[in-house]
């Protein structure tokens, strides 16, 4: 059987993994390829249940590098593409832009360059899926939600990359023809992300009993969504979404910083079998992130309405779901949690 050819850049990494693992099981009159040149949160340990699979192909490699990247487009003749590679953490992107701007920016580029060449004599069923987060509208006060008219307004180098990203394809739509499709999602959580983002990194501390670093007043907000359902909604608007079009993807679940940092100590105080309160003693307010943002909150009911999606797993049930797996899984945490991770944590909590 001659497989769709699809790539899926990122693959390795937290969002990445789960929604290869979908695909790879949902389709398998797919090649899934994986491309992904394993950052510090790129691991293959996170898809070592599908790795023999017949119709998924790992390749390690560089977004960034338009020479690798033509070739392996002439190559393999991707239809899709669905992108999700980037540098992904906004405390990382205030001590280095740079880093950012080559993977979020020029590795865009790269990939929607190699696209447009493949496919110059026609885009006839192909489509560019630009994954994004709603970090691109910057902050909210305390009372509204994003929507897909909202304007762009990005504050950390981070969602400047991802928002300049979003314009290049939205312009080579325009431009050049190419079928896309964007979708802007809020915070997710769950299995295999990488301990540098709040609930992982405070599961990790809780873990072993190290402070909890809460930025500022603890009063920031966000939308937290659990990972599966987003690569649920990532299938459904591959493959049924109109072209051209934005979707924004979040949990109807917003949660002050410090309101999810004490459920989380009263969940691991159980899981843990410590004393109720315990795990909430290690919270420490640390000094604020520069440019922190105040409040996101994604209303989705554009993908609701037009594409059937809803959550699955209200919060509780995921958070739960959440710590059994870092619980159960603490060889994984160990390996990503030494060598780099120990420098970072040095520089940035200390
Ligand atoms: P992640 O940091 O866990 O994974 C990123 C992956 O990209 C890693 O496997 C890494 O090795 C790979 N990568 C990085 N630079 C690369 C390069 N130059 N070439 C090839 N591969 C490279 O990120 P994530 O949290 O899974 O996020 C995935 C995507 O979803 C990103 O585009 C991010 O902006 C977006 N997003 C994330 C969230 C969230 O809450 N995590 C929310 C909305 C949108
Ligand atoms: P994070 O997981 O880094 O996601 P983002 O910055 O992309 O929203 O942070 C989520 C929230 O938690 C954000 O308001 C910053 C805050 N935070 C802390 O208070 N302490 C920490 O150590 C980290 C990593 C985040």
């Amino acid at each position: 059987m001659k497989r769709k050819p699809i790539l899926v850049t990122g693959g390795a990494g937290f969002i990445g993994s789960h929604l290869i693992r979908l695909l790879v099981k949902s389709y398998p009159e797919y090649q899934i390829f994986n491309l992904d040149n394993l950052t510090y949160a790129g691991n293959l340990e996170n898809l070592s249940d599908i790795q023999g699979e017949a119709n998924y192909t790992f390749i390690k490699g560089d977004i960034t590098d338009d020479v690798f990247i033509n070739k392996l487009f002439e190559q393999y003749k991707f239809e899709s593409v669905i992108h999700l590679a980037a540098e992904s953490h906004v405390d990382r992107s205030i001590e280095d832009p740079l880093a950012f701007v080559k993977t979020n920016i020029l590795g865009t580029l790269n990939l929607l360059n190699a696209f447009k060449f493949l496919w110059k004599e026609g885009f006839n069923n192909k489509l560019f899926y630009h994954i994004s987060t709603d970090e691109v509208y910057g902050s909210l006060g305390d009372v509204g939600l994003f929507t897909e008219e909202t304007s762009y307004d990005p504050n950390s180098p981070y969602s400047a990359s991802k928002a300049s990203s979003d314009h290049f394809v939205r312009a080579f739509g325009e431009t050049y023809g190419i079928p896309y499709v964007i979708s802007n999602c809020s915070n997710n959580y769950g299995p295999n992300q990488f301990p540098e983002k709040l609930i992982p990194l405070f599961i990790n501390n809780i873990i072993n009993e190290k402070p909890l670093p809460v930025y500022g007043d603890g009063n920031y907000t966000r939308d937290w969504l659990y990972v599966i359902d987003h690569a649920r909604a990532i299938d459904l608007v591959f493959h049924n979404a109109k072209r051209g079009e934005t979707y924004n993807i979040g949990g109807f679940n917003e949660w002050k910083n410090i309101k999810l940092v004490e459920l989380l100590c009263d969940i691991m105080d159980k899981k843990l079998n410590r004393t109720s309160g315990s795990s909430q003693k290690l919270i420490t307010f640390v000094k604020d992130r520069p440019g922190h943002d105040y409040r996101y909150a994604i209303d989705a009911s554009k993908i609701k309405e037009e594409l059937g999606w809803t959550p699955s797993v209200n919060f509780e049930q995921g958070l739960e779901k959440t710590v059994d797996w870092y619980l159960s899984n603490k060889e994984w945490l160990d390996n990503v949690t030494s060598g780099e991770y120990r420098e970072y944590y040095k520089k940035q909590y200390h």
